[in-house]
């Protein structure tokens, strides 16, 4: 019994721990992967071609730009700025990206979406935001937050998640999460602007709406 009662405990150990070791983007197998389109000049592929690391430069590991504001005059009244491994190639395999987001003042919205690949922790440098995540079936729970200059939230991966500028000037927002290419999915434009049309009758009963609101919706994405 107590042979058996090891080996379960083992056994859960050794589920837990791959668990842990896919639940992110695939540990890099050296120093880093320099990520290239092709297979010039390239040695090693674990998920892309890598840059001979000899060939490596500091450049390969940098952005600049960030400090600049992105614009924000478009229906949302927001902008995310990526710097991921498209932006970085030396992000490849390193399971870490970067945002900056703007928004407007009075209302500027990152509109409810989420990221297949990443957590998000983000940090506000200016202004006031209404944020936060709902959590999967069966319960969507609704976590919600105000946050300030200086103040911190984090969005669970995979979960729906916003945040809208609820202050008289405009805002600034930082966030990290946790892949190199964290992708993400905007829930109304997924829904309503898919590429080609859902058909409206899937979209009238799952929403509870009647057609000709989802045929508008539909023209609005
Ligand atoms: C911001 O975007 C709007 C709408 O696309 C455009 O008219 C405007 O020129 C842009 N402003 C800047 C500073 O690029």
């Amino acid at each position: 019994m107590k042979g058996v009662n090891h080996f379960l405990v083992v056994f859960a150990f050794l589920a837990l721990a791959s668990t842990l070791a896919s639940a992110s983007d695939p540990s890099s197998l050296m120093d880093f992967c320099v990520a290239l389109n092709g297979p010039k000049n390239a040695v090693f592929v674990n998920g892309k071609f890598c840059k001979d690391p000899k060939l490596a430069t500091a450049d390969d590991f940098f952005f600049s730009g960030l400090d600049k504001a992105g614009n924000t005059s478009n229906a949302v009244g927001s902008k995310v700025t990526p710097v991921n491994a498209d932006q970085i190639p030396g992000l490849n395999t390193l399971g870490i990206s970067l945002v900056r987001i703007d928004y407007a003042p009075y209302g500027g919205l990152n509109p409810p979406h989420y990221h297949p690949r990443g957590t998000e922790i983000l940090v506000v440098i200016k202004g006031e935001l209404y944020v936060g995540f709902v959590t999967s079936n069966p319960d969507n729970r609704f976590f919600t937050k105000v946050l300030k200059t200086g103040d911190v939230f984090v969005f669970p991966v995979g979960l729906i998640h916003f945040q809208l500028n609820i202050g008289k000037t405009d805002a600034i927002a930082f966030a990290a999460l946790s892949s190199q290419n964290p992708g993400v999915i905007t829930i109304a434009n997924a829904v309503f602007g898919s590429n080609p049309p859902i058909n409206p009758d899937v979209l009238t009963k799952a929403f509870k709406l009647e057609k000709k609101v989802v045929e508008y919706l539909q023209t609005q994405f």
